[in-house]
């Protein structure tokens, strides 16, 4: 099953062409980083805007790929939600255009499901499986017993890895985004400041808005007092904290779930020190199978949409185009109530 998927939820405007869910034979993602590095942080008007110029030149490039022969394709599949509004309607109106004129199914995807789902682009997934999300937005622990069933059973209280990332380098006046930055600069400090450890009543749930403000309490202070600070030293420590703290519930989970395979998804997956945790782990753990998507596929690209289409193209069935919205907010949970209901309106 050839699926075309198409991720424009936020400042990425990505497409690709998945076979059987696990190979990805084509994939082009334009990033708008440099745009919105310029105010800081991501425009969400100024997102959807550069997504229409943006989809022309992808589509030309698939074109070619595809030597206009798109009839190969089986199924489009498309981001629906979460993520901004204006910036998913691009993608979503541009997969309802390619569905209707090649008379082919349209399979709607959660966008953390395409995270989650990601590992399988790697390593065929096995399971009861437990992914680890930390993105821009999110900061999830996603159990899935089967390919039918995922349940959230850890999730941020306050904010997102990647968004503590973003506002550490922001007061450090470092370039948005700020993640992949201090990550560098991790690599070149010393674990100089003690930093808090997240504490939390739930063993599964995240919170890193305390770390986030002693890190800033820490740069305040050096400035009012008119002190140095070096700022790798800051790096290292802040980073020493939060991917202790992402090891640890992992550890955790799987300690209180049975688990076969472990992925590790999403923009922060990325990090080169979690990572290497993460592998550390893994050899701890030899009997599990733990996986980390290549870097292409870490961030927001259209191949994961391609592959969770895949997997909820045989949970639902679905052969019928369908009237697609955008849902800013949708949990995974309603996403799946959604799904099933429809898969029961269709089989009716
Ligand atoms: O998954 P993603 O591309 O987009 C969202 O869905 O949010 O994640 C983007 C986030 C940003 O916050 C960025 O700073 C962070 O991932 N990030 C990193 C690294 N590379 C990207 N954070 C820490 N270390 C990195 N190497
Ligand atoms: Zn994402």
């Amino acid at each position: 099953m050839l699926i075309l998927a198409i991720e424009s939820s936020c400042d990425e405007f990505s497409l690709a062409l998945v076979e059987n869910g696990n190979t990805c034979l084509f994939m082009e993602t334009l990033s708008q980083i440099d745009i919105h590095a310029n105010y800081g942080g991501v425009i969400p008007e100024l997102a959807s805007r550069e997504h229409t110029k943006y989809f022309s030149i992808v589509l030309e490039k698939l074109d070619n790929f595809l030597n206009s022969n798109w009839r190969e394709v089986d199924a489009i599949a498309v981001t629906i939600g979460p993520g901004l509004s204006g910036s998913l309607l691009v993608g979503i109106q541009v997969a309802k255009v390619i569905a209707t004129m090649l008379n082919k199914p349209l399979i709607p995807v959660h966008h953390i499901l395409g995270h989650v789902l990601s590992p399988n682009l790697s390593a065929e997934l096995q399971f009861p499986y437990l992914a680890l999300v930390v993105s821009g937005g999110h900061t999830e622990l996603v159990y899935c017993r089967d390919v039918n069933t995922f349940e959230t059973i850890g999730a941020t209280r306050d904010d997102a890895v990647g968004e503590v990332y973003d506002k550490v380098a922001k007061k450090l006046g470092l370039a948005y985004p700020g993640g992949p930055i201090i990550d560098q600069l991790a690599q070149q400090g010393e674990r100089t400041f003690s930093f808090p450890k997240p504490k939390m009543a739930d063993p599964l749930a995240f919170s890193f808005s305390g770390l986030k403000s002693a890190v800033i309490n820490v740069i305040n202070n050096a400035t009012n007092r008119r002190e140095q600070i070096v700022i790798e030293d800051v790096a290292t420590s802040f980073q020493a904290v939060v991917v202790e703290e992402l090891v640890d519930k992992v550890e955790r989970a799987i300690a209180m779930y049975e688990v076969k395979m472990v992925g590790l998804c999403g923009g922060v997956s990325a990090n080169r020190s979690l990572r290497t945790a993460f592998l550390e782990l893994a050899s701890k753990h030899d009997q599990k199978l733990f996986v980390i998507p290549e870097l292409k596929y870490c961030g927001d690209n259209a191949a994961m949409i391609g592959v969770a289409a895949y997997h909820l193209s045989r949970i639902t069935n679905r052969t019928q185009k369908t009237k697609l919205e955008c849902y800013p907010n949708i949990s995974i949970t309603d996403f799946m109530e959604f799904e099933n209901m429809r898969k029961e309106r269709d089989e009716r």
